[in-house]
């Protein structure tokens, strides 16, 4: 039977050492490296929450205290900020309702896969939610849903497993999860039935890369659990998931919307870039001012 129960949990694996952006992440998690004044798990969280999501679980490890600290309450700042007659509603989305964040650690950066195995007795027997708060996904700007929150409508339909993909030209496909894709269930929904890590160009079953977005059954926390590492050494989600096809139901779902890329610092710069341009606040001087960088 095809499971619909509601998804209530969002796991979020912040335990990766965040090599790429040494010595920025020496002493900060790199989900806390902000774009503009919001950091990257708090994007993360913003898109949980809209999707109706309510327990938010963060896999972390050592030196990560400072990402569950920007969700607790800042007792002096908001004393302080209160008598100076300062807004606290920029310390708004902070806030979330009591007992409903979690935190389990993951002892030794193992991998994705791992990350998400250490949740296992939080998630229990319901499907769940994962975000990878590195990668940034930004709704179309016409208003439009954001990923997971389109991911839950899409399940709200076929229910099961659902990845959500991108499309990607072929010469980048070899750095990523691609999709076999199957039968098309509706605009921006795909069945899938096969999943390959880092293929070879000429062997890559589509153009569609897997992103930072699932929601997934139980289940795969027992795949998980017997799983040998894979690539790099590293216990890969991507594997785990690739053995439920067949006995559950997996579809993809094309996001509509903005994805970056922001565990590299080429796109981290395009994210804070191109989110600069759309604020009402300062978009007119970045603007200028990008212009007069390029000399334009
Ligand atoms: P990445 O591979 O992008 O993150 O993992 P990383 O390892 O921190 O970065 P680099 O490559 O060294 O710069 C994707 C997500 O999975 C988490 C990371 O924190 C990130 O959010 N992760 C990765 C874990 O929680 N545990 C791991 O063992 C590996």
């Amino acid at each position: 039977m095809i499971s619909r129960k509601p998804i209530r949990k969002a796991v979020f694996p912040v335990a990766g050492l965040g090599t790429r952006f040494l010595p920025a992440t020496k002493a900060i998690p790199k989900e806390m490296l902000p774009i503009i004044d919001r950091p990257l798990i708090q994007y993360a969280v913003d898109e949980a929450r809209e999707a109706g999501i309510e327990q938010m679980i963060f896999v972390t490890g050592r030196g990560k205290v400072s990402i569950v600290e920007h969700f607790d309450m800042a007792y002096e700042l908001e004393k302080t900020m209160q008598e100076r007659d300062k807004s606290m509603q920029v310390l708004e989305s902070t806030r979330l309702t009591p007992g409903n964040l979690v935190t389990v650690r993951q002892q030794v950066p193992l991998g994705l896969g791992h990350a998400i195995w250490c949740a296992r007795a939080i998630v229990g027997d319901e499907p769940f939610a994962i975000l990878l708060p590195d990668e940034l996904m930004i709704a179309n700007r016409d208003g439009g849903p954001g990923c997971m929150k389109q991911m839950v409508e899409a399940y709200g339909e076929v229910g099961g497993n659902l990845i959500s993909v991108l499309e990607r030209p072929r010469e980048e496909l070899s750095s990523y999860g691609v999709i076999a894709p199957g039968a098309r269930v509706s605009e921006g929904l795909t069945e899938v039935t096969g999943l390959v890590e880092k293929p070879r160009i000429e062997d890559a079953p589509s153009n569609l890369i897997i992103s930072g977005r699932y929601i997934l059954q139980p289940e795969v926390m027992r795949t998980l659990e017997g799983q040998a590492a894979g690539a790099g050494g590293e216990i890969q989600l991507t594997d785990a998931m690739a053995q439920m096809i067949g006995s559950q139901p997996f579809h993809a779902v094309t996001f509509a919307g903005r994805r970056f890329d922001c565990g590299s610092k080429v796109g981290f710069v395009e994210a804070t870039l191109a989110l600069a341009l759309e604020r009402e606040d300062m978009k007119d001087e970045v603007r200028a001012m990008a212009l007069r960088l390029l000399g334009g």
